[in-house]
């Protein structure tokens, strides 16, 4: 009277821990089908989403449209909100301090903060690609003290009258007049190859 009834329901458990067993034990195999571009293409959508959301629903709308509370540099002196760049930098400094193999930067032929300016190449070459042809990415391979990387810059565009009003008021901008829709300057995504 054991009926063979638990038994296919004992199978399927048993290939589920046997599956997840192997899911755990080994990388996810599609993974190894992304090309450099595409794993580069997919960090930058969540990361230009994620910064397009803050200029927009909390910078822009708060400081421009209702002006309850300002973006200021000195945020914590200024109890101000961070400004888009600072919410990059800082996540992308969290990713580096966590061992990431990826890194990624906010650059620009015209930064506010010298920091930001292109320092290799290909980042140069990449600034100067996506101001040309605005609305397409650049890629190119590069080699930085003997490792090669995947380089890939991303058009940074003014999304909000926020960008533009503060970069063209700004005292330390190199240039005053950047209008609505434009490239500012270009996000790197770099992958070590
Ligand atoms: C309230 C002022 C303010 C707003 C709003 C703002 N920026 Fe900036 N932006 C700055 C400052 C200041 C820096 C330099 C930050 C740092 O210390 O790295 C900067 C940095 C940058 C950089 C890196 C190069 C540079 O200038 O140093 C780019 C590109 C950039 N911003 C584009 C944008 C875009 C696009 C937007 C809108 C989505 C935007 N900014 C919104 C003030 C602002």
């Amino acid at each position: 009277m054991k009926t063979a009834l638990p038994r296919p329901a004992h199978a399927a458990v048993l290939t589920a821990v046997v599956a997840a067993g192997i899911a755990t034990a080994t990388p996810p195999v599609r993974a190894e089908t992304w090309s450099y571009k595409e794993i580069a293409d997919a960090l930058h959508s969540v990361m230009e989403s994620d910064r397009t959301v803050y200029t927009r629903l909390i910078v822009n709308r708060l400081q421009n449209e209702e002006k309850v509370i300002k973006a200021s540099e000195h945020w914590k002196d200024d109890k101000a909100l961070v400004l888009p760049a600072q919410m990059f930098r800082y996540g992308s400094e969290m990713v580096a301090e966590k061992g990431a193999k990826f890194s990624y930067s906010l650059i620009s032929e015209w930064p506010v903060n010298k920091q930001n300016a292109p320092r290799t190449d290909v980042e140069k070459e990449g600034l100067k690609a996506i101001a040309a042809k605005p609305g397409q990415p650049f890629y190119k391979e590069e080699t930085l003290g003997g490792k090669k990387y995947f380089t890939a810059v991303y058009p940074d565009r003014a999304v909000a009258k926020a960008c533009i009003s503060c970069h063209n008021d700004h005292k330390d901008s190199p240039r005053k007049d950047f209008k609505m829709g434009e490239v500012m300057g270009g996000v790197v995504v770099r992958l070590p190859m």
